[in-house]
């Protein structure tokens, strides 16, 4: 598959096969959100541009690196975009966050947008859209147009557990959107939900059902 990165760090596997668990509580699915999205954080921000800069240590001066090149910013897709939100600017402080509220209709299995709040100077930044799922795929192409809309020209797209049909959507309507996750899934079922997949991110980030 071209365009599309699947980190098998041992612990980013790891902890996606506990957040699979159906037994895996609310709490612990959280935190498991949050601790995958910093060590996905690491692998992901592996080709920023570093500069040389000097400054004084305690002892003496020191010529060494430090991040250049493009400002980032992050947008997760609400809600479930949001449990990977923090983890990410632990390790990114610095990043600008944007928001897009999209849901999908559980019948038609279309996405419906109904916010979208990004940073002003989005056009001067490289972009990371996080969203634990890519499922049908028609969620992660809309959050990618509002965002192309706004001229930004590199945008990545993070997600925990990715479909083959999502990743084929995303990848015919965006070719130039890559794709970042921890594994890539074999089918849909019928309601559009990822099999075997860890079932729906959202209610089990926030403990809606
Ligand atoms: C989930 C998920 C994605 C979308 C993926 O959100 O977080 O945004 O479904 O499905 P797709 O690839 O078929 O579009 P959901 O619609 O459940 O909204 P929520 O995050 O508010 O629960
Ligand atoms: N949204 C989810 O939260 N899970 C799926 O498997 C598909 C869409």
């Amino acid at each position: 598959m071209q365009n599309v990165f699947v980190f098998d760090h041992p612990l980013i596997q790891h902890k996606v096969s506990l957040l699979r668990d159906k037994n895996t509580s609310a709490k612990e699915f959280r935190e498991l959100v949050a601790e995958i999205s910093v060590l996905m954080c690491y692998e992901v921000t592996r080709d920023i541009p570093l500069k040389e800069i000097e400054l004084e240590t305690p002892v003496g001066f020191a010529r060494t690196k430090v991040i250049s090149g493009k400002k980032l910013a992050i947008v997760p897709i609400l809600r479930a975009g949001l449990g990977m939100a923090d983890g990410f600017l632990q390790l990114m402080p610095m990043a600008r966050v944007g928001h897009i509220g999209i849901y999908r209709d559980n019948k038609t299995l279309q996405p419906i947008e109904y916010y979208c709040k990004l940073p002003t100077d989005i056009d001067e930044r490289d972009v990371i859209l996080l969203d634990p799922m890519l499922a049908t795929g028609g969620s992660a192409c809309d959050a990618v147009k509002f965002i192309k809309k706004r001229n930004v020209k590199n945008i990545k797209f993070m997600c925990l557990i990715a479909s083959e049909t999502g990743v084929a959507r995303l990848h015919a309507e965006h070719p130039d959107v890559s794709i970042y996750c921890a594994a890539v899934d074999e089918k849909l079922n019928d309601h559009g939900y990822i099999i075997p997949g860890l079932g729906d991110a959202g209610d089990r980030l926030f403990g809606t059902k």
